[in-house]
Parts: C-alpha cells; structure tokens; sequence
C-alpha cells in the first residue's frame, strides 16, 4: 500500500495523558494512519499534542506513542540526525522528524497549529510511517557502494591528496535516509529508477583515487534505470538533511559518463 496524502478523514484521540510541561504550547498532530490488518487505505487520525518550542516532530510522535497509542509506528533510532532512519514527510516536505522543531512549524500568534505527518514517497507502507525500505537498499547495493581495489594489498594506508579528497567530500555525508529518492517524481512514477541515493553513493567512489571500480560503476548507471532518468528538478537537494548537492553529484555522474573521465 503506497500512502497519498489526499484530504484527510480524521480521528481525533484523548491525548490528556501526555504531560503539559510549564511553557508548552498544544499541537494538532495529523498522522496518516494505515494497519494492513485492519485498514484498506490510509486515513488521516489526529492528535492534541502539548509541545515545547524547542521540542522535535520525533518527541511529538514518541509522546503519542508513549501515552496515547502504542500502535503509531515510525523508525527512530539516534534522535540527532545521524542514523538517517525518521525521514517522513512534515507538512508534506522530506525531513527528519528529529530534526525539525516545533517553533519553526508554530503559526502566527493565537492562531492554532497543525503539523501533519505522512510517511515518503515512492516506498510501499507497510504500517503508519514506516516505509519497505528493502528496494532503496537494493538500488544501493547494486552501485557497489565500498572501495574496489586490484591488485596486491598496499602495505600502508592508500595515500590521498586533500584535492583529490574534496571531490567527493560531500557525498561522504550521506545518511541514507531516503528523502532524496522518495522526493523524486521520476522515482514515484517507475521505482526501477536507481534513485538520486544510489547516485550520491556511487558518486562517492566513482571520484575517489584510490579507488578502481569507476568503470564497473558507471556501467551499471548508463543503464535505462540510471542517471539519464534523472529530469533535474532538483527534489533531491531541497530534501537531503544533509546539505548535499544530490542535483550536482548526479550531473557529475553524468558528465564522467559522456567524457569518459572521472
Ligand atoms: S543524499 Fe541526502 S537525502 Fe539522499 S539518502 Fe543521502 S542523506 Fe538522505
Ligand atoms: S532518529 Fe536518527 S536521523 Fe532522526
């Protein structure tokens, strides 16, 4: 089941179990729900949720999970932006739901707020906000995301110049949360597509020097499911919570692949 956000029916829950601390304003929290057990689509439910400012979306939904409904699934791990595993979409933008504050979502004074919450794109749901993430790893694994070397092992650590480091430097940053491939209308339309992630990771070692599968790697994206699908909207690099320019790996990628150079 592929969650829409079409216009919500909403269930609204006692959240008087969760604790208001002192300064802490009330939230409506919209979640798209979906129990492949219970439910044939999705459907909006909604939640009075008490919030500091300097709260994250993430405590919002541990709260509900905590107080109001143990069932409401998410992934969450490191909480501070590293493990890449809460990305959803907030008010219907990629993010990380640990990453975005409650006073960046706050309306004008007096007026009420509310945040929903869905889970990406392009992914099939498998309950509430928690996506298959198996076809986007695939599409990873297939680039050969790890150092290829021939030959016999060095006898020392493999030496790079600071030059030839920073060519791939900001696709190192890349944490795999998918809100680049799940915010790309091309990868909605065909998930054959390798997806502007796989790129980022391919696009990390097809630049490295010490590095020799180049070639093999950007066999596998001149394929009809690799970087010419890329249309350019520039989806990806808006997404990424990292800051890295996806749109510029990909037209990197690209350019290696018509000059034969890397
Ligand atoms: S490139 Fe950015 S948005 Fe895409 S998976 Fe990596 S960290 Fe997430
Ligand atoms: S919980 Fe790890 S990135 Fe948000």
């Amino acid at each position: 089941m592929t969650a829409t956000t079409a216009e919500p029916t909403t269930g609204s829950h006692d959240t008087s179990q969760i604790p208001a601390p002192e300064g802490s304003v009330t939230i409506t929290v919209k979640i798209l729900r979906f129990n492949p057990e219970l439910d044939t689509d999705p459907h909006w439910e909604s939640y009075d949720v008490p919030a500091l400012p300097t709260d994250r979306v993430l405590n919002l939904l541990t709260n509900i999970k905590s107080y109001v409904d143990g069932t409401l699934s998410f992934r969450r791990s490191c909480a501070h932006g590293i493990c890449g595993s809460d990305a959803m979409q907030i008010n219907g933008i990629n993010r990380l739901a640990c990453k975005v504050l409650v006073k960046d979502l706050l309306a004008k004074k007096g007026k009420p707020t509310t945040v929903s919450v869905a889970p990406i794109k392009g992914l099939t749901t498998m309950k509430d906000l928690y996506v298959d993430m198996e076809p986007f790893f695939e599409a990873y694994r297939a680039v050969k995301p790890y150092l290829i070397a021939y030959g016999n092992e060095p006898t020392r650590e493999r030496i790079q110049s600071a030059a030839d480091r920073e060519r791939f430097d900001d696709t190192t940053k890349c944490i795999l949360c998918a809100a680049c491939t799940s915010s790309c209308p091309v990868y909605w339309s065909d998930g054959s597509y390798f997806g502007p992630a796989a790129i980022v990771n391919a696009h990390r070692f097809i630049f490295d020097s010490r590095d020799e599968g180049s070639e093999e790697r950007l066999d596998i994206l001149n394929d009809a499911e690799g970087v010419w699908r890329c249309r350019t909207t520039f989806n990806c690099t808006d997404a990424c919570p990292r800051g890295i320019q996806v749109t510029k790996a990909i037209q990197e990628v690209k350019r290696a692949l018509m000059f034969k150079r890397v």
